[in-house]
């Protein structure tokens, strides 16, 4: 640049671009509110409905969409929109399909902050929430203005597996949308829009990025995918409308773990599996619950739909119901490895506590009475973590 402008200016102008041909294993990271245009015919033409709309940092930049395709393909769909968590994803979900009058349906195992957003959308915007047993299928009964059915497989923390390909076909018989929350499989266990026959898929998945894809416990991310543009671009309306937008820094940290994914799911389930059969073999539990476990509630539909054997790192036991809560309590705080927190996918193993029967809106003859307890599974060495468990067990008085 020339010396006509003054130091401060031309401090300013001075952007060194890198070369076309600079070739690096990661792409280049974008950040951007402010997207210069060429010229006003480049302004005149982007449209917020193009695939690639560069004309504003919330609508996306190179590296958001980057993101953006890669979880697409992941998940096996077409069209992928970020949001700053699984929750705001989830919540998008909702606020664009679901207005006044209408019902919305959702298992009592579902995500607790989705039933929670659901119920404050009931109470100010006269939209009817209905659960169902994600164990019997004639538990879900919608009415002519059911607009939306969510899924969860596994579920929430007491991880039961539903016959997701029957409510498909139900909703689908009466023009239901559906909506997954396809955090726990990661697009890796099981696709969600291939899950068997031409009419088993979703029409849409939700996938909290900031687990398995995240895969530090340190970023937070949520993604909304479709295979039917229509569908997404109402989707897209409410994100472009709602300001939803993600950071350019937190998209190159995700898109660098994206390449260990497969590798940590994989190893976390395995690890999983290991201290499910050895949890199966400690008196104080009344139930151990992993879709891979023949008596797991599911489990025969979670062996149809993951014929690989892939499931994440998340094992639940229901502590036989003479332990009070304050010895589960105790249990926990003996734990070394496994960290008291909430989420999962991250490196370090975290352990929580439920008391699931009052968490739950249905019959819950499958579960055992007693306090819950869940594992997720970080990547130690699973002995290591089979010998905390072991320790703390025989320091409950
Ligand atoms: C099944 C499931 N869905 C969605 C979320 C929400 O994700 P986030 O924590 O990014 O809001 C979570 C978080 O724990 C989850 O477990």
């Amino acid at each position: 640049m020339s010396k006509k402008y003054s130091p401060q200016t031309q401090l300013l102008h001075a952007t060194r671009l890198a070369p076309q041909y600079l070739n690096t294993i990661q792409p280049p990271l974008y950040r951007a509110s402010t997207i210069i245009f060429s010229d006003i015919a480049a302004l005149e033409q982007r449209h917020w409905t193009d695939p690639y709309d560069y004309s504003y940092g919330t609508h996306g930049t190179p590296t958001t969409y980057t993101l953006a395709d890669q979880i697409a393909q992941i998940e096996g769909g077409k069209y992928t929109l970020l949001a700053p968590s699984g929750l705001s994803a989830i919540n998008l979900v909702n606020s664009c399909l679901l207005k006044q009058g209408d019902e919305v349906w959702i298992p009592d195992n579902i995500y607790g902050p989705n039933q929670e957003h659901l119920q404050y959308l009931s109470e100010h915007y006269n939209i009817h929430v209905g659960i169902y047993n994600p164990m019997a299928i004639d538990s879900f009964q919608p009415s002519a203005q059911c607009k939306l059915l969510w899924l969860e497989a596994a579920g929430s923390v007491s991880l039961e597996f539903p016959d997701l390909l029957a409510f498909i076909h139900k909703a689908k018989q009466a023009n239901i949308l559906t909506a997954l929350d396809n955090t726990w499989g990661a697009g890796l266990a099981f696709n969600p829009f291939d899950l068997g026959d031409a009419h088993s898929a979703v029409d849409i998945s939700v996938h909290a990025l900031t687990k398995y894809p995240s895969g530090g416990g340190d970023i937070l991310m949520g993604s909304i995918t479709t295979t039917h543009r229509p569908l997404h671009l109402r989707l897209l309306k409410m994100h472009a409308l709602q300001g939803i937008a993600v950071s350019g820094d937190d998209c190159a940290q995700i898109q660098r773990s994206l390449s260990s994914m497969r590798i940590r799911y994989q190893q976390q389930c395995q690890s999983a599996l290991q201290l499910t059969n050895w949890l199966k073999t400690q008196t104080a539990f009344a139930q151990v619950l992993h879709p891979a476990l023949p008596d797991s509630p599911g489990h025969q539909h979670w062996q149809q739909l993951c014929p690989t054997g892939l499931a994440a790192g998340l094992v639940s036991v229901i502590f036989k119901a003479d332990y009070s809560l304050a010895q589960v309590k105790q249990f926990i705080e003996q734990l070394q490895l496994f960290k008291i927190g909430f989420s999962w996918g991250g490196p370090i193993s975290l352990v929580m506590y439920y008391q699931i029967h009052k968490m739950r809106a249905c019959e819950h003859a499958h579960l055992s009475d007693g306090i819950l307890v869940r594992f997720c599974i970080g990547l130690e060495q699973t002995e290591d973590l089979i010998a905390d468990i072991e320790q703390a067990l025989t320091r409950i008085v």
